[in-house]
């Protein structure tokens, strides 16, 4: 996805179920994101000091939910930059391939949760930025 933009990239409202006893949030494939679900994973005890991700996908899509939490994810294609603070478990950011991200500013205790559209694969990876700037 060499030519995909950050305004690809959007904040998805889950369907939320609220009651006294809590809340329920539900992510369903196809519908409330456009891609099938096959690999799950979340990043915890994150140091606030620390920065993850650093790097780019040629490929894969991605839902990124704060399920505890918050932290800055900052989105860049190339020519253009956006960042998306995350602190509500019923939202998630979608992140279509091709675009690189910096996720920082971890709370205490935050969960990272992270839903992608396919299994790990080192080659997918693109985690050096001039190879990135080479590459869109
Ligand atoms: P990495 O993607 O570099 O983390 P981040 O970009 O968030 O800092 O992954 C860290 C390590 O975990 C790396 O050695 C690869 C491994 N890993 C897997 O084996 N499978 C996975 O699904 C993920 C996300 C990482």
């Amino acid at each position: 996805m060499k030519n995909s933009t950050v305004n690809e990239c959007k904040v998805i409202e889950l369907t939320q179920f609220n009651n006294p006893a809590g809340n329920i949030s539900i992510i369903e494939e196809y519908s409330s994101i456009p891609f099938a679900i096959e690999r799950i994973y979340y990043l915890y005890d994150t140091p606030c000091s620390k920065s993850r991700g650093g790097h780019a996908h040629k490929e894969l899509s991605q839902l990124i939910l704060a399920a505890s939490g918050s932290f800055n994810i900052t989105l860049n294609d190339g020519t253009r930059t956006k960042t998306f603070f995350l602190n509500n478990p019923n939202q998630g950011l979608l992140i279509v391939p091709g675009i690189w991200r910096e996720l920082r500013d971890f709370s205490s205790g935050s969960i990272c949760l992270v839903l992608a559209s396919h299994k790990y694969d080192y080659s997918d990876y693109i985690r050096d930025y001039q190879d990135f700037i080479t590459y869109k």
